[in-house]
């Protein structure tokens, strides 16, 4: 915590819970080091895409049934909307979004949707029913290997958009803290 009236206070404002951040590394390191140890499907591999799993089926329920940031309604807005943010980032003019821009929030629920593919897949095929079934292994595999793209985006759109807000979107899902809101910016 700090002081109310320290100069950071001032300069900066809370935009990502404690909840928020510690879900996002919890998710970010399991899937990670379930994709790393994935040669074989061994216990390691199994266990962190179970926590995978489970880190992205809580921030699905949270998008829907939490309030303020956690909620879906509040970054995911329609093609048009979408379509409209991205000719603003083109011709450089895009505003600065406190929380998730429209194209890092599709991002957001791109990485959900092949989190709880890819476990799913996984678990079923560890099951009596599936197992062996070779559409499902090959099904977990692209899913899997899906991820890779999909990080290397999300990443990339962070560090892009920190550059041309000159702010650091990744300490920021660290701390939890940004830049305060000034007028133009969204909230
Ligand atoms: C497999 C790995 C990862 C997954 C599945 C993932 C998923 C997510 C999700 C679901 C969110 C939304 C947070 C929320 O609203 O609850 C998010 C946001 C974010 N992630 Fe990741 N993430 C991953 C790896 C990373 C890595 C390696 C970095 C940076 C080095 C990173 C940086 C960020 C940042 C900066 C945000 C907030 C973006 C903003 O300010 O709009 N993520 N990520
Ligand atoms: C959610 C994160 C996960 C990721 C990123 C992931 C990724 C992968 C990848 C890339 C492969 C290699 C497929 C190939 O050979 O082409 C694989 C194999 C495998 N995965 Fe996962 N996986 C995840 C979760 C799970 C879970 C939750 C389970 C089961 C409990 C599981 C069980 C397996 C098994 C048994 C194999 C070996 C399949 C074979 O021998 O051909 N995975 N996984």
């Amino acid at each position: 915590m700090l002081p109310p009236d320290s100069k950071l206070e001032q300069a900066t404002q809370p935009v990502w819970s404690a909840g928020v951040r510690v879900l996002h590394w919890v998710l970010a390191l399991s899937m990670i080091t379930s994709f790393l140890t994935h040669e074989g499907g061994g216990r390691l591999h199994e266990w962190t895409g179970y926590m995978a799993l489970a880190a992205a089926a809580l921030r699905v329920i949270l998008g829907f049934a939490g309030m303020g940031r956690w909620r879906f309604s509040q970054f995911l807005p329609g093609v048009a909307a979408t379509w409209a943010y991205a000719r603003t980032v083109v011709n450089h003019t895009e505003a600065r979004y406190l929380g998730h821009n429209p194209l890092g929030g599709w991002m957001v629920a791109a990485l959900l949707v092949d989190a709880i593919a890819t476990g799913l897949t996984g678990w079923l095929f560890t099951t009596d029913r599936f197992w062996g079934v070779q559409w499902l292994e090959e099904l977990h595999s692209v899913v899997g290997h899906a991820l890779i793209p999909l990080l290397a985006l999300h990443v990339a759109g962070a560090l892009f958009t920190s550059w041309r807000h000159r702010e650091n979107l990744i300490a920021a899902m660290l701390h939890g803290r940004k830049p305060a809101a000034e007028p133009g910016d969204i909230n």
